[in-house]
């Protein structure tokens, strides 16, 4: 299988995703459930095009030969790459049924780990969205995330404790959930989380606990003083709220008040190995890549991914040869232009 075999495949496989040749939010906007960005789609739109239109990278050829390393670190597991498939749940509803929670699952953990790298797993409103793919993790015995919804504290508490049994690696929480247009369907309520809540979250494990769905500098220094892991600057992929800034664009912000505290990741219109050079030098740690990465496996299960992810890190590498960036650590703010 190629890339390209590979995305006819999805096209055949998505029901509701066109599979299109710039995943951009455009042909998908308003629809969720379904691949798309809330109401409008603007702000899925805006996290694609932010990236485009505000941010250029500077060639700089005057250095020594070099092969560029991309190997990152991240819950104490190297990773081959910083480039993460994001939690993606609600499989049959979004996409089409070729494939359930766990088949889903099961092909970008394990797409993931052929590649060097882990996934995170997602949820929803019915519970086999929580547990079919950490039935996936365990069968796997491979490193991966999986997210839960913002449940009131006790069936947290309890759904971490299962998790830890079967695995995890970390354990995330998309605290933005509730602005799904579908979460009041969801078998058990999704509430909003304060940052004592977070801090009481993050003491219940000894894995590292991720915050996802960070916005603001104010939650970031929120989540940061709360004891979070990591955070994930998120929106959701836009599906959770319209007329939302991008994610690329609140970025250099948030690395201010977090600095070195937390881990920072970040997802929303990453597409090219360019994007991902972009969120890095911004000061990003790694990055998680969400419809894409679903293109893949439905497109060619574990192989699909393991091809798509490789082919963006081969892209990071080609970008690092032409800005003289030898290492991930070597990216900065000062290898990109912001244009206002
Ligand atoms: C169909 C669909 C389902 C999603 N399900 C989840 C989920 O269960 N948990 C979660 O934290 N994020 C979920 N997300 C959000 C993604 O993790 C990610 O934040 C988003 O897709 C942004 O990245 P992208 O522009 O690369 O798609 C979902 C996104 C889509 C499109």
């Amino acid at each position: 299988m190629d890339y390209n075999s590979m995305l006819k495949t999805a096209k055949e496989n998505m029901e509701k995703c066109h599979v299109c040749p710039v995943c951009d939010g455009r042909a998908c906007a308003g629809k969720v459930p379904g691949p798309g960005g809330k109401g409008s789609g603007s702000s899925a739109i805006r996290n694609y095009s932010w990236w485009r239109e505000h941010v250029k990278i500077h060639m700089d050829v005057v250095t020594e030969s070099f092969e560029p390393e991309i190997y990152t670190e991240l819950f104490g597991c190297s990773l081959s790459m910083p480039i993460l498939p994001a939690p993606i749940g609600m499989i049959a509803l979004n996409f089409s049924d070729k494939l359930d929670e766990y088949t889903y699952a099961k092909a970008v953990i394990e797409g993931a780990a052929k590649a060097g790298t882990l996934a995170f797993t997602g949820g929803g409103a019915v519970d086999e969205c929580y547990f079919d793919p950490i039935r996936a993790i365990e069968e796997l015995g491979v490193p991966a995330v999986p997210t839960l919804k913002p449940w009131r504290m006790e069936l947290v508490e309890e759904r971490i404790k299962f998790a830890e049994q079967k695995g995890a690696t970390a354990i995330a929480m998309d605290i933005d959930s509730a602005g799904l247009p579908h979460s009041s369907a969801s078998a058990e309520p999704m509430v909003a989380k304060s940052a004592d809540d977070i801090k009481k979250m993050c003491s219940m494990t000894k894995l590292p606990f991720v915050v996802k769905g960070v916005m603001t500098a104010k939650s970031a220094r929120a989540a940061a003083d709360a004891g979070a892991y990591a955070i994930v600057v998120s929106n959701h992929g836009g599906r959770v709220l319209d007329e939302g800034l991008a994610t690329g664009e609140v970025l250099a912000e948030i690395k201010q008040v977090v600095g070195n505290r937390s881990k920072i990741l970040i997802d929303g219109g990453i597409r090219t190995g360019a994007d991902v050079y972009k969120a890095l030098a911004l000061g990003a740690d790694v990055v998680l890549i969400g419809r894409p990465c679903a293109v893949a496996a439905f497109g060619g299960g574990a192989e699909g991914v393991k091809i798509y992810l490789e082919k963006i890190a081969a892209e990071l590498k080609d970008v690092m040869k032409m800005t003289g960036t030898p290492t991930i650590k070597s990216i900065n703010p000062e290898t990109i232009k912001i244009i206002k």
